[in-house]
């Protein structure tokens, strides 16, 4: 069972996780920018103590780890704005616990059929790893659409900061505060609006999807 689990102490949008010198955010960097802590999703008291527990994350924080069968799941509203701004970061410091990757968020449609954000870890040849960023009219689209993907070091094992900063025209990664690579993006709409009873899954995209994933390897 602990093959495959995550561990994460922060899940954020629009947050600054490295320091603004890092040039995250580089002169839009303000301090005013609201901030979704997605991790809130996961709650204390655990609901579920076998599938989720506290590590030691970076730097002696504590962290959340969930095991197979955590189901963390919640209205999106609760975590996240009605829409999605057209500028945004999602920053992540997670420690994968094996090579199989995952969904580390996804808000999904009241269907459970579309991914629209998300970000997904795929496995991508040795030692390598797909990160990739789902952004996905579910009006448009009856498939989860990847608008960007950066392949990377594996960081199986390893404590790992990214962000995905997602500009009007560009997805830019950073890895662990270092820019990595940026990728031109034509997105459509710019601001996506979520459905209303949309769903945000903290570590799965749900069981639909989350089969669909497993066939596919
Ligand atoms: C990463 O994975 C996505 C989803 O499977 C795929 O569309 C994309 O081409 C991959 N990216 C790279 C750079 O291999
Ligand atoms: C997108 O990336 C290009 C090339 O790196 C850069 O010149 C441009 O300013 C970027 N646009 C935005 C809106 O960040």
């Amino acid at each position: 069972m602990a093959g495959n689990r995550y561990q994460w102490f922060l899940i954020l949008l629009l947050s600054s996780l490295c320091s603004a010198n890092d040039g995250l955010f580089g002169s839009k960097f303000q301090t005013d920018i609201p901030e979704y802590d997605l991790l809130h999703a996961i709650g204390v008291p655990f609901s579920n103590p076998k599938t989720q527990y506290f590590d030691e994350g970076l730097d002696g924080f504590p962290a959340y780890g969930l095991m197979p069968g955590s189901d963390i799941k919640s209205p999106y509203r609760l975590f996240m704005p009605e829409k999605l701004y057209a500028e945004y970061s999602i920053t992540a410091t997670v420690r994968p616990a094996n090579k199989d990757g995952g969904f580390l968020f996804s808000v999904v449609n009241p269907l459970e059929t579309v991914v629209q954000l998300g970000v997904q870890l795929i496995p991508s040849g040795p030692g390598l790893t797909n990160i990739s960023l789902l952004y996905t009219d579910a009006n448009i689209y009856a498939l989860s659409q990847t608008i960007a993907s950066f392949v990377v070091p594996s960081f199986a094992k390893k404590w790992s900061r990214f962000a995905l900063r997602v500009t009007t025209e560009n997805v830019t990664l950073f890895l662990n505060c270092h820019e990595f690579d940026t990728v031109v993006v034509k997105r459509n709409p710019m601001e996506l609006v979520f459905d209303s009873a949309s769903t945000l899954y903290v570590g799965q995209a749900g069981p639909l999807i989350r089969g669909a994933f497993h066939n596919a390897f």
